[in-house]
Formats: C-alpha cells, sequence, structure tokens
C-alpha cells in the first residue's frame, strides 16, 4: 500500500475520508452531509464507517466519515487504528484505488495520524496468492492513501508505524503459506530475503551443527521428517553495550503430532503452529527497519513434527542439551521439545537480561482464554507487568497465568528427568513448566502461549480472516517501553 503526503486536495479526488471523533462531526462539513449522518446513525463510534457524496473542488466526490470514538478513551490510539481500519474494510475491493484522507481540521497528533494510518494498512492487507480465478469485484482495488493536512512529524511518525506494519504483514505471510511453502529451509529464505539492505546480523544452524550441540530435543521431533530441521537466529544490535532481550519462537511449520498422530478433522490449521517463530520474525524485522536502540535477537526453532519409519516414538528418551533427560510420552507435545534447546542455547550464546517465547503450545490455552487473550507465564513479576501493559497498548492483548512447584511436580518422570506431558488439568501450566526447567537462576523470563492469537475465524480491530500477526505488535511496544528506555 503506498502511502504519500500532500498538501491540498489532489486534482483526480474521487474518495475522500475524515476522521470523526465519537459526537463530534466537523463545522466545514456540508448540511446535506451532515444531516445524512445522523440519520443513518452514524455515532462516530470507533470502526463505523459513513458513506455520503458531496462537491469538492467543483467535482461530486465519495465521502466517507471514519468514526474513532471517544476522544478521551484510555485506548485512543486502538480507536485510531480501528478507523483506518474501517475505511479499509469498506473501500478495500470497493473499485477504489485510492482514498484521500483529510485530516485538515481534526486536529490530530502525528502520533495519531499514524496510528489511522496502519489501521488502513493492516487490515487493507490480504493472502490473495494462491487465488487465480477472483471475479473482478472480489479483487482488492485500494493500494494507496493521500494525506492531505497531516501535521509536523506526521511523515517520521509514519516511518516508525510502517516498519511494524512489514513486520505484521511479513509474520501474516509466513503463517498464512501453507507447510508445502513454509518448512524450515524456506523459512529461513523468506527470513533473508526479507532483511536483505538491514543491518541485523543472521545464523543459522544446520543438524549437524545442532547435533554437535547435543540439541536432540529439537532434532527428535524433526527426525520423522523429510525437511531438515534448522535453528535460525537474527540479532539487532542497536543499542550500545548492554546484555540483550533475546525473543525464542516455536517454528512447528506443521505439526501432525507424529506418532501420536492428530485427529484428521482442523489438522490443517497446524500450518500455523509456526506463529510464534512467525511472530519473532516479524517484530525482528520491525526492529531492524526502524532502527530500534536496544540490543535484541531473535531465535526460531523450526522443524516439521511427521510420522514415519524414523520418527521417535511415545516412550523415547532424549537427551537435551542442557543435560536433562526427557521421556517423551506424547510425540504431539513437541512444542516445548523444540523450545527448551532453544532457550538452552539461547541463553548460553547470549547471556541475555531477560528471556521471553511465544509459542502455540497449548489447545488447553485455548479452552482458557479463547481469542482474546494469549496467556503469559512468568518467573519475574516486573517483566510479567511489562508484557502486560505493551500488551494493552498495542491491542495484542496478554493474560497472567500462574506457575508453582505444585505444578512443576506433575511432570516428574519416573526413568528420566522429565516428562514432556502432565495429567490433563491445567495442561497449558504444565507447559510453562516444563520450559521453566531450561531456564537459568537469575535469568529474568516470560512464556506467552499465543495458540489462540495467531489466527483468527472471524475479522477483528485490524485483521480480517486468517492470519492476524499477533506478537509483532507486542514485541515492538514492549522493546520501546521497557528496553529502550
Ligand atoms: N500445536 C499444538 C497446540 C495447538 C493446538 C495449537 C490447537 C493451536 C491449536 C501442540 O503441539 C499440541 O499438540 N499440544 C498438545 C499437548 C498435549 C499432547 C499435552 C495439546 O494441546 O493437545
Ligand atoms: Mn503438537
Ligand atoms: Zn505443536
Amino acid at each position: 500500500m503506498k502511502i504519500s503526503f500532500t498538501d491540498s486536495l489532489p486534482a483526480d479526488t474521487k474518495l475522500v475520508a475524515h476522521v470523526v471523533s465519537k459526537g463530534a462531526l466537523p463545522d466545514s462539513l456540508e448540511n446535506v452531509l451532515a444531516a445524512g449522518a445522523k440519520a443513518a446513525r452514524f455515532k462516530g463510534n470507533a470502526g463505523q464507517v459513513f458513506e455520503g457524496f458531496a462537491e469538492r473542488n467543483g467535482k461530486v466526490v465519495r465521502i466517507a466519515l471514519a468514526g474513532s470514538g471517544d476522544k478521551d478513551a484510555g485506548d485512543r490510539m486502538a480507536k485510531l487504528e480501528k478507523a483506518g481500519a474501517g475505511l479499509a474494510a469498506k473501500y478495500s475491493t470497493s473499485g477504489e484505488s485510492t482514498v484521500v484522507l483529510d485530516i485538515s481540521d481534526s486536529g490530530l497528533g502525528a502520533e495519531e495520524v499514524a496510528a489511522v494510518l496502519l489501521g488502513l494498512r493492516l487490515r487493507n492487507w490480504r493472502h490473495d496468492t494462491y487465488r487465480t480465478k477472483l471475479k473482478e469485484e472480489q479483487k482488492k482495488t485500494l493500494e494507496a492513501v493521500k494525506i492531505v493536512g497531516a501535521p509536523t512529524g506526521a511523515e517520521t511518525a509514519w516511518a516508525d508505524a510502517e516498519a511494524v506494519a512489514e513486520g505484521v504483514e511479513f509474520t501474516r505471510e509466513l503463517v498464512a503459506e501453507p507447510a508445502n511453502k513454509v518448512y524450515p529451509l524456506s523459512f529461513v529464505r523468506k527470513v533473508r530475503e526479507r532483511f536483505d539492505g538491514t543491518e541485523a546480523e543472521i545464523t543459522v544452524l544446520d543438524e549437524e551443527q545442532m547435533e554437535e550441540l547435543g540439541m536432540n530435543a529439537l532434532l527428535g521431533v524433526g527426525q520423522g521428517s523429510e525437511q531438515p530441521s534448522r535453528l535460525l537466529a537474527v540479532r539487532w544490535n542497536g543499542g550500545g553495550a548492554e546484555r540483550p532481550t533475546v525473543f525464542v519462537g516455536k517454528g512447528v511449520t506443521f505439526d501432525t503430532g507424529g506418532i501420536s498422530l492428530k485427529p484428521g478433522p482442523g489438522m490443517g490449521d497446524m500450518k500455523w503452529d509456526m506463529g510464534g517463530a512467525g511472530a519473532v520474525a516479524g517484530a525482528m524485522l520491525a526492529l531492524a527497519k526502524r532502527k530500534a536502540k536496544a540490543n535484541v535477537v531473535g531465535v526460531m526453532g523450526l522443524v516439521e513434527n511427521m510420522p514415519d519409519g524414523k520418527a521417535q516414538r511415545p516412550g523415547d528418551i532424549v537427551k537435551s542439551m542442557s543435560g536433562q533427560t526427557i521421556e517423551i510420552l506424547n510425540t504431539d507435545a513437541e512444542g516445548r521439545l523444540v523450545l527448551c534447546d532453544a532457550l538452552h542455547w539461547a541463553q548460553k550464546e547470549y547471556r541475555p537480561d531477560r528471556i521471553i517465547d511465544f509459542a502455540t503450545l497449548t489447545g488447553a490455552m485455548i479452552i482458557a482464554l479463547g481469542n482474546e487473550h494469549g496467556g503469559v507465564f512468568a518467573n519475574d513479576d516486573s517483566l510479567a507487568d511489562d508484557l502486560l501493559s505493551a500488551g494493552r497498548q498495542s491491542g495484542d492483548k496478554l493474560w497472567r497465568m500462574p506457575l508453582g512447584p505444585a505444578y512443576d511436580k506433575l511432570i516428574d518422570s519416573p526413568i528420566a528427568d522429565i516428562k514432556n506431558i502432565g495429567p490433563r488439568p491445567a495442561a497449558s501450566v504444565t507447559a510453562a513448566q516444563f520450559l521453566q526447567r531450561f531456564i537459568e537462576d537469575g535469568t529474568a523470563w516470560a512464556h506467552c502461549d499465543i495458540a489462540g492469537m495467531v489466527w483468527a475465524d472471524k475479522p477483528g480491530a485490524t485483521w480480517g480472516k486468517g492470519a492476524t500477526g499477533f506478537g509483532v505488535r507486542l514485541i515492538d511496544r514492549f522493546v520501546r517501553e521497557t528496553v529502550e528506555k
């Protein structure tokens, strides 16, 4: 989507949009438009859009009023994004290619304008790669926004927001692509391509190197697949001498369950079992593109979980890189096996100040929180609070979940150090306890179980059906508020 700033209404304008706060129609609005908006019960609620027609520069043009809700709301930025998203939802396939956003008399500040644009761009994103037979009226037509009357600083504010948009879109693409297109090697290739031209540093470990390091838990998951596993690290050094913050992502590019095979119906969803790694990749792209003043590393464990003659079996025991042995009682509890080696390696390699993992780890997380919040587990209250706050500000919402010794006991194994499943109750918590056993004393750690958040069956605030890009804005906000300060 092309976004540009101009001083006056372009001569070829066909569609003009105004952002309208709740109950505050602009004075300059023609009487007939104001009356039309009133008759249509347009109140200026966030996301509400009213359409009318009026003469501008002697020509009849389409006029859209986009509601941004209560001016004094605590979640003002999210509401402004909804205003932009509302416009995209309405005009994406409308036949219009350009919307002129006239904010001359809106009173919006630079950051606020950027929020409207971010919402507009994110909601306008679609994954049409494989839809070769779309009818004309189904095709996306909206491809440009021209902003008239922006306050000073709006272009700079947008440059930062644009980096975030690119990150979210990259994540959505990785998540939406099927598993015959996104597998460990192609994931790495796409990251290399997308980071080309940035100053981020990319490291890839192949199976031989991982074997050397003793990453048998991660390798065991991939051993039933024809697709070789990879560990991918993207490092952004924008913060001087401070110890880095590390984000780790579960990148199971397809999860059949392995020998503990999942039931057929719904298994296709497991193409997005790499949503944690996808979020980390997209967030790192945003940070690199906006040149964040922080030292951050994104580590992604990339494997495909398949059943074949070489696949690992329930009952197998593996030795993880940390030295701890794991009894694998269910090959479908594979995410924790990938993460435990990735987490251990990341701590050894980078000595992080704090380490935060993102994973579509348990179905039980969806049972607990649905599609409204991701669950956050943490060994450090201030880290948890910072993540919860970043979640509220960004709209990628989290809810804190418990940890404790009574839960931890449930994953003791009679034959090895630890088993990879607990009993049915509290399955998301025992999964988190498993990960905690691989965190070194004194390291602040948080685990975000985002199983319910990376894919949407219905459109939301700034996304349509499908991949949401959850996590990118959360990580970006967390880095701004906690690391860059
Ligand atoms: N990737 C799944 C979790 C998942 C399920 C994410 C549904 C999104 C939607 C994970 O690898 C898994 O299979 N977890 C099992 C763990 C169980 C075997 C202890 C689960 O949640 O059922
Ligand atoms: Mn699984
Ligand atoms: Zn999985």
